[in-house]
């Protein structure tokens, strides 16, 4: 997605250890415009698939998930990373390890929002190990419900988490692929900036 693109080469920095800051456009000031055309993307890319609610993981992934939901017309599930006070009916919950931060936590959703006859359609900001998507899958099977796919807003495609979900038979939609933040530099694994 060319905006994307250039919004990332533009604004996008890389600090240390392979880490992509997106504070200006994504995970701390976030650009509502480029978010209303990620979420029509997502929305042409998945609407074949029938889906009847999108989730992701708070926090980062609200803001392109909540666009690709209005975009879709279904409501948005946010998966909680701490237990709410007024979640107090029952949960799905499921373990996610952060390779980045070395620490297992637990996702949760209440098990009043997603029954099986749902077709989840999952959305977040990063896919680097693919631990949090697979964190939403897993919460996705314990409904019953089925997942019609997975748009990532940026793939680090030189991390695992693609191909773990790609062989796993899910179909992936990323709108920006890094290849490389070696040397600080950010290089794009298929569109070429001009
Ligand atoms: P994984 O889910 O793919 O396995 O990722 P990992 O454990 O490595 O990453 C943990 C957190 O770091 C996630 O956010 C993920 O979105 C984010 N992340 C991973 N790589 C990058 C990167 O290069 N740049 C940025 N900006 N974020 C990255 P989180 O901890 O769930 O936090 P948040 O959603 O509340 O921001
Ligand atoms: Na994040
Ligand atoms: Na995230």
């Amino acid at each position: 997605m060319r905006a994307l693109l250039e919004k990332i080469a533009a604004e996008g920095e890389v600090v240390a250890g392979g880490v992509l800051k997106v504070d200006r456009f994504l995970n701390h000031q976030v650009d509502p415009h480029l978010m209303k055309r990620i979420g029509e993307e997502f929305a042409d890319q998945f609407r074949g698939e029938r889906p009847t609610k999108v989730l992701t993981l708070e926090s980062s992934g609200i803001s392109p998930a909540l666009m690709t939901a209005y975009e879709l017309g279904v409501p948005l599930v946010v998966a909680r990373k701490r237990r709410p006070l007024t979640m107090t009916g029952e949960v799905y919950r499921a373990e996610v390890y952060s390779f980045t931060k070395q620490e297992a936590n637990e996702i949760v959703v209440s098990r009043s929002l997603l029954d099986g006859f749902d077709r989840v359609l999952i959305i977040d900001d990063f896919l680097a190990n693919g631990q949090a998507a697979l964190g939403m899958v897993e919460v996705v099977r314990q409904a019953g419900a089925a997942v019609v796919g997975i748009g990532i807003v940026i793939e680090k495609a030189f991390q695992d988490g693609g191909r773990l979900l790609r062989s796993r038979g899910f179909r992936v939609v990323s709108l920006a692929r890094i290849a490389s933040l070696a040397d600080g530099v950010i290089r794009f694994h298929e569109e070429v900036m001009n």
